[in-house]
């Protein structure tokens, strides 16, 4: 179904896609089932922005995962679950089963008070009912907010208050390698931050005695006992929500990514086949967490959609042993394996011991997400893991892209290290400078825009439709800006060359500097910060603090410390900063703003070129913070 065959039919496709793009897209969305088909395929307005994919037709996401492929794929397995610890056993859930557990969720959430348009907030372990809960949302047309399971609780809560959420899902525990996480009392501490929730459940994963609010929470297994196996898809608008995630930006809050129902069911399905090349019998499986929009589009929607063998993962690359992922992948004869460069790198360093026991000869397509993968780490891949076989697809997309954007087609776009190379079809990227001229031909590096919509692109960002303008379609009026540079090279492939905004990407998660700069800030002796990103061996990028505070009755060690954990419990451990540098002063304009060209080059150890800091208004910090830097 839509399965481009070979480099000539790639192109084909592409020239298509973009001299009638809306003939198309209506031809791969006709294979799938819609209640109502649409009265127009696409209208558009990037000033608004204002984007409709196949306007008016009536569907459910999830009537095409389950009732549209039952009759071929019933039995065949959807998801393989494997727990985090290796000797638990695994669970095969077949399309028939995940069908029944969606319909009884479904009918829990109904039976809850939760109904069509309401928001449900999911913070869960990587569990098989994680992807149950999202599936029976969209299955009664509510709209899922997954939040990332080692979020603290205050942007638990400051995602809840955003979305004014009803519901939320968790669970009494996170097996985490050998952690067990007690998420719900993280829930707990949110809840008293909000008003909205109505209901929690609480599903029974570790068993460890949690709090149970009397009248507001109830055990998952309670909740279903009753519920019947079968349930009426709701009828939903194309352009009706399916799920809101929250990114960082270059600004201080999170925002929530809006994705509606019809545009993105058609691309995730459409880029996912496409990209890896999904054969039927193959076994597919994605690292990534469902927290994140690789874990929405590519382990639950795309897959799903394309009647796939799914395998979800609890644990964590290294747990009981770091040759965990090439274990999994020889028991279950993996097909395609689709990590992130961090993983890599991480594995990398443990040299090619951990991989000698495990033969890989299943693997046909190896995948990568989340950050520009470095030559190094591509070769590291592509030899030990794809044993230089496997066509290695480095996917550049973004949480407001919904679905792969530049990337090889697996065995048909010819591999370049480090090249996320062409776009999929139907996406036409443009790179500018710094005034929007169009950069045109080959050997061109600049800002990376995208000029026509695609079906599963950002349609606004919940409750705010100013700051979506404001931060994707201002910059560059009539496109869509990414944040990203990008080079295209003599052969007209693309290189993506990360973030040219103030977003760091630490182990391919997202991290505004504004928002780690919000929470250093919360420390009472902290008077002023700024946050940058410098190259970081594993984790691509870490975060460094300048931060000028009153030192008085503590020592600076000690304070250090404090910074480091006031920003893990306001955002959570994946923003503390991997350096904090007190300072007496950060290196200002005239007009007052922070250089912080100087203090990234300071934190990445690249003094020798400064430019001109004579301008700066106390050009005396500059010595200073050179000779306080903290070395990486
Ligand atoms: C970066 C993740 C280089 C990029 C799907 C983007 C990449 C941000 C790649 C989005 C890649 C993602 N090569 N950079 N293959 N993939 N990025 O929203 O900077 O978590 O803007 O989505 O990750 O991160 P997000």
């Amino acid at each position: 179904m839509n399965k481009i065959q070979s480099l000539s039919g790639y192109l084909h496709e592409y020239q298509k896609s973009v001299h009638q793009p809306e003939k198309f897209w209506s031809r791969i969305a006709e294979s799938f089932h819609w209640k109502k088909p649409w009265d127009q395929v696409l209208s558009w307005d990037f000033n608004g922005p204002e984007v409709k994919w196949f306007e008016n037709a009536k569907l459910n996401i999830t009537e095409n995962i389950f009732e549209r492929q039952l009759f071929t794929h019933g039995e065949k397995t959807a998801i393989i679950w494997e727990p985090n610890e290796s000797d638990e056993p695994a669970l095969h859930i077949t399309y028939k089963q995940l069908f029944d557990k969606t319909c009884q969720f479904a009918n829990t959430l109904e039976a809850q008070g939760v109904g069509k348009g309401d928001r449900v907030i999911i913070y869960m372990p990587m569990i098989p009912e994680a992807a149950v809960a999202m599936l029976a949302c969209a299955r009664i047309g509510a709209v899922h907010s997954v939040v990332f399971a080692g979020f603290s609780s205050s942007a638990l809560a400051d995602r809840i208050n955003d979305c004014e959420a009803k519901m939320v899902l968790t669970s009494d525990g996170n097996f985490r390698g050998a952690k067990n996480i007690p998420v719900k009392a993280v829930v707990d501490e949110a809840l008293e931050k909000t008003n909205t929730v109505e209901k929690v459940i609480v599903c029974q994963r570790t068993k460890a005695e949690v709090h149970m609010e009397p009248g507001r929470d109830l055990w998952w297994h309670e909740a279903i006992k009753d519920q019947d196996t079968k349930h009426k898809a709701a009828t939903v608008d194309s352009e009706d929500l399916l799920f809101i995630l929250y990114t960082s930006g270059s600004t201080g809050k999170p925002k929530g990514v809006v994705h509606t129902t019809g545009g993105y069911m058609v691309y995730s399905q459409y880029s996912f086949l496409n990209v890896f090349q999904y054969e039927q019998n193959d076994v597919y499986w994605c690292t990534a967490d469902i927290g994140w929009i690789t874990g929405h589009s590519y382990i639950i929607y795309g897959p799903l959609l394309s009647g796939a063998t799914t395998l979800m993962f609890e644990g964590v690359p290294t747990y009981p042993h770091p040759g965990r992922f090439w274990e999994i992948i020889d028991k279950y004869q993996v097909n395609q394996f689709y990590t992130a460069p961090t993983a890599i790198r991480a594995l990398q360093a443990y040299g090619l011991d951990p991989i000698t026991p495990y033969k890989l000869d299943s693997l046909k397509v190896i995948g990568s997400v989340g950050e520009p993968i470095n030559e190094e780490a591509w070769h590291w891949y592509h030899d030990h893991i794809g044993k230089g076989k496997c066509p290695l697809v480095d996917t550049w997309w973004q949480t407001e892209t919904g679905g792969i954007m530049i990337s090889p087609l697996a065995g048909i776009t010819p591999n370049k290290p480090a090249h996320a190379s062409l776009p999929l079809p139907g996406v036409q990227p443009i790179i500018v400078d710094a005034e929007g001229n169009e950069l045109k031909g080959n050997n061109v590096e600049g800002n990376l825009c995208i000029k026509f919509p695609w079906p599963s692109m950002i349609r606004t960002t919940y409750g705010d439709h100013k700051r979506c303008k404001e931060t994707y379609f201002s910059a560059y009026p009539g496109m869509y800006f990414t944040g990203d540079g990008v080079k295209r090279d003599h052969d007209g492939y693309l290189r993506i060359l990360g973030r040219v905004d103030d977003v760091m990407n630490v182990s391919g998660h997202r991290m505004g500097t504004a928002e780690v700069e919000n929470a250093i800030n919360e420390h009472p002796k902290v008077i002023e910060s700024a946050v940058v990103g410098f190259p970081h061996d594993i984790k691509g990028q870490g975060i460094y603090a300048y931060v000028i505070c009153d030192i008085e009755g503590r020592t600076e060690a000690g304070l250090i410390e404090e910074i480091k954990d006031t920003v893990r419990n306001i955002i959570g451990p994946i923003a503390k900063p991997d350096q904090v540098q007190i300072v007496s002063g950060l290196p200002k304009t005239r007009s007052g703003k922070i250089m912080r060209r100087i203090l990234r080059k300071v934190a990445s150890n690249d003094i020798s070129n400064l430019g001109d800091t004579s301008t700066l208004l106390n050009p005396e910090v500059v010595d200073e913070i050179i000779k306080g830097a903290k070395t990486n």
